[in-house]
């Protein structure tokens, strides 16, 4: 094999091995990863050098809400490359001015002033200063179902099982229960779930928290969508011992469960917002921190203790400015609502013809199924945190198929681009319909 120059396309096996010789995957042991190299993307679809065809249902990384390949989102990349690239934090500039004002207009309540990050896990890490900072506290709760980002704050906040390998991390961060056990014991009602907090409140001693963070809508541990009541109750036991509520938007923002944010769903105002992923449909890197008007008052005449070089990059700003302008022109969320709709039908088909279908969940184009052994039992058909030989086939069939989407633990997601069409959704469906009918 020769080796492949800048102007010649390299094949997908090329792209493979180099990336493979050169680059680490993440979040696995290197021989075991197993990529699909990709050449190019449009609307719900992306492809391999070779032109096998993918339908995303996953959106990539549930971030490409605006679909592949949107000529005016490109164009204004293009234009605001060649107009001014980079400028450093200290300076204002076009781009920038714009994204806060949008920003504010479509954030819940008087959250109006935002802190530009390169993505979500930074955004968490500026939200964990802004707190600390505002209220004098230090400690942070958290849900032990939850992924916060990779970073050194962040990963410590995240409850779920790749927090581990980064322990001890960042000193006073609690976890919580969640409202949710597993398909198995299921939900708590409202009333036990805020009790239980209000507990750890007491035991840790409310006036030592800064902070509790949450996933309003819990994205990769499992599509959690709260029982109503359950993030009202927070906003009240937050406000009452002085603690600030930090809503995690960075997988549930931006029209993925048919609202801007997941939270308007209850009409309840946190007091920062984190957010990324759909903040740019990821045509660039972008994250943000948004904070209600009191917040940002009170650092008009003390210093904010928190930097990055490509804060407010205006590449990125550029793209976030065009991806916002194009879910108001395509109506983007609402459309996720309506498709939502049908993508909730099409879960409901699935239980109603599988046995091994234990639960489906969706809000939006949020989606995900989980698989059980036994329906009586319930006992999942992989066990937390690991893997089985179904499942794997169900993943290995997807991919042949020409389906791509997360399949983790016992559960696989169904959270495809905004733009979606009824009938490709039908399509994945259909997939996933056989592909359950192989592994029963
Ligand atoms: C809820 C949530 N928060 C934070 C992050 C971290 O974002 P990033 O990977 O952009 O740092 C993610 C990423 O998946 C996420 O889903």
């Amino acid at each position: 094999m020769t080796s492949p120059t800048m102007t010649d396309a390299m094949t997908g096996p090329e792209m493979i091995a180099l990336t493979k010789a050169h680059t680490i995957y993440e979040w696995s042991a290197q021989s075991k990863v197993d990529p699909i190299p990709v050449a190019g993307a449009l609307g719900s679809w992306f492809w391999t050098p070779e032109g096998k065809r993918y339908l995303d249902f996953n959106s990539q990384l549930m971030c490409v809400n605006i679909g592949h390949g949107d000529a005016r989102v490109i164009k204004a990349i293009q234009e605001q490359a060649a107009t001014l690239a980079y400028a450093n934090p200290f300076m204002a500039t076009e781009p920038r001015a714009r994204l806060g004002r949008k920003l504010a207009e479509i954030a819940p309540g008087d959250i109006d002033t935002f802190f530009f990050t390169n993505g979500g896990a930074e955004a968490n890490e500026n939200a964990v200063k802004l707190a600390r900072q505002f209220t004098g506290r230090h400690k942070i709760l958290a849900r032990y179902r939850s992924y916060h980002g990779a970073t050194g704050g962040a990963i410590t906040l995240t409850g779920d099982p790749r927090r581990w390998a980064a322990e001890p991390g960042i000193a006073g961060v609690v976890h919580v229960a969640d409202p949710y056990h597993g398909v198995q014991r299921g939900w708590d009602n409202v009333a036990l779930a805020l009790a239980n907090l209000e507990e750890v409140i007491q035991l840790e001693g409310p006036q030592t928290i800064a902070a509790f963070f949450l996933e309003p809508v819990t994205g990769t541990n499992g599509i959690l969508v709260p029982p109503d009541g359950y993030l009202q109750g927070i906003r009240e036991l937050c406000t009452k011992y002085g603690i600030m509520m930090v809503a995690d938007e960075v997988m549930s923002g931006f029209g993925r469960t048919g609202e801007w944010f997941a939270i308007n769903h209850w009409g309840v105002v946190p007091d920062l917002l984190t957010m990324a992923k759909g903040l740019t449909s990821a045509y660039v890197p972008l994250g943000a921190v948004g904070m209600r008007r009191a917040i940002a008052d009170h650092f008009k005449e003390r210093v904010f203790y928190g930097g990055l070089t490509y804060n407010s990059h205006p590449l990125a700003c550029a793209a976030a400015l065009a991806t916002l302008a194009v879910y108001e022109e395509d109506d983007l969320i609402a459309k996720a609502k309506r498709t939502g709709e049908v993508m909730k039908r099409l879960l409901g088909d699935l239980e109603a013809r599988h046995e091994i279908v234990g639960a489906t969940r969706s809000i939006g184009l949020f989606g995900i199924v989980e698989l059980v052994r036994d329906r009586r039992t319930k006992e999942p058909l992989a066990p937390f945190n690991g893997t089985s030989e179904p499942m794997q086939k169900l993943g290995r069939f997807f991919r042949e198929q020409g389906l791509y989407t997360f399949v983790r633990w016992n559960t696989f997601f169904t959270n495809p681009p905004l733009t979606i069409s009824e009938d490709e959704l039908r399509h994945g469906f259909a997939i996933i319909d056989r592909g359950l009918r192989e592994i029963a």
